[in-house]
């Protein structure tokens, strides 16, 4: 006798009450159904979809955050590899890279006709999610994307070739600390550094929830014992490897903003601002290396 499968609508409300919470429910009955969670509803789950959700459904029940068990997750127009190699991209980083395309529009529109692409730098790409969006989003730049965790850059470099062969062919992906992973020649060439530094201090990392601490990388999180250790070191390299009038932008965390912009300005930049992210908090660090 063969046993009917149950309909996904069952498995909906099944998984649904286990993992108290209907969003993650959600997303991975469309993951393991491959279709819409009111499209699914009606259909019976063939055996493959059913073990694919109480799957993910466990690994979520021993705290993994839903993003990696999916595998994938939004970024701006793209849609990310992810895994426990690098940093979930967070929907903050997307309003640090709508200061930097502003910036980059500036700068673009100020350059006399006919010059070659602008040269814009990502460290710390972590899954390449700003380095990507920006090839993505604008033709004429070519970019570097840095990290010095060599498990980062492989999820960076699959996350490139899902990209598109022509934004793709604009990218360069390159192993080291900060600045130095670039190519010297690059020196005071760079039109726009962008950055999503660590910014957790040593302290506060047991502050955050477990699902950040405990599963994604440290090296991805923490700075040093004060948090901002990371942003000096680019800010120290920042007017070596900028062009004149080029741009640096970083994200922070909030609580960081008055220290932070008074490292910018020590270290150089002009017309230094901070961008607040869609709740309001300061996040996006701005500043432009003098004419
Ligand atoms: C907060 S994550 C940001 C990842 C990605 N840019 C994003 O916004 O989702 C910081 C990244 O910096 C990298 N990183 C940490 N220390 C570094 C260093 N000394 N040099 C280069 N990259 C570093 C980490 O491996 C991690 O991928």
């Amino acid at each position: 006798m063969t046993r009917s499968r149950p309909l996904w609508s069952w498995l909906q409300r099944s998984a649904a009450e286990v993992l108290g919470d209907e969003a993650a429910a959600r997303w991975f009955v469309e993951e393991a159904s491959g279709t819409t969670w009111a499209q699914a509803a009606g259909d019976p789950a063939p055996a493959r979809g059913e073990n694919a959700l109480w799957a993910m459904v466990e690994r979520r029940l021993a705290g993994e955050p839903v993003q990696y068990v999916l595998g994938h997750w939004a970024f701006r127009s793209l849609d990310l590899m992810v895994d426990r190699r690098a940093l979930i991209p967070r929907p903050e980083t997307e309003i640090v890279v709508d200061v930097a395309l502003a910036e980059l529009d500036r700068l673009v529109a100020a350059r006399p006709a006919g010059n070659g692409p602008s040269t814009v730098v990502d460290l710390g790409t972590g899954t390449g999610a700003i380095a990507l969006s920006i090839a993505a989003e604008r033709p004429a730049v070519e970019v570097w994307a840095t990290d010095i965790s060599p498990g980062a850059l492989e999820v960076a470099s699959a996350n490139l070739a899902g990209l598109g062969a022509r934004a793709a062919g604009r990218v360069r992906l390159a192993a080291g600390d900060w600045w130095s992973a670039l190519p010297e020649g690059l020196g005071g060439t760079v039109a726009l550094a962008v950055a999503n530094p660590p910014y957790v201090s040593e302290g506060e990392l047991g502050t955050l929830p477990p699902e950040v601490a405990c599963w994604e990388p440290r090296q991805a999180l923490v700075a040093g014992p004060d948090g901002l250790e990371a942003l000096q070191v680019l800010l120290a390299g920042a007017g070596r490897w900028l062009a004149p009038g080029a741009a640096f932008v970083a994200e922070i965390a909030p609580h960081q903003a008055a220290r932070a912009v008074a490292l910018a300005e020590r270290g150089g930049l002009a017309d230094v601002s901070v961008k607040a992210d869609l709740a309001g908090r300061a996040r996006a660090l701005m500043g432009r290396r003098p004419f």
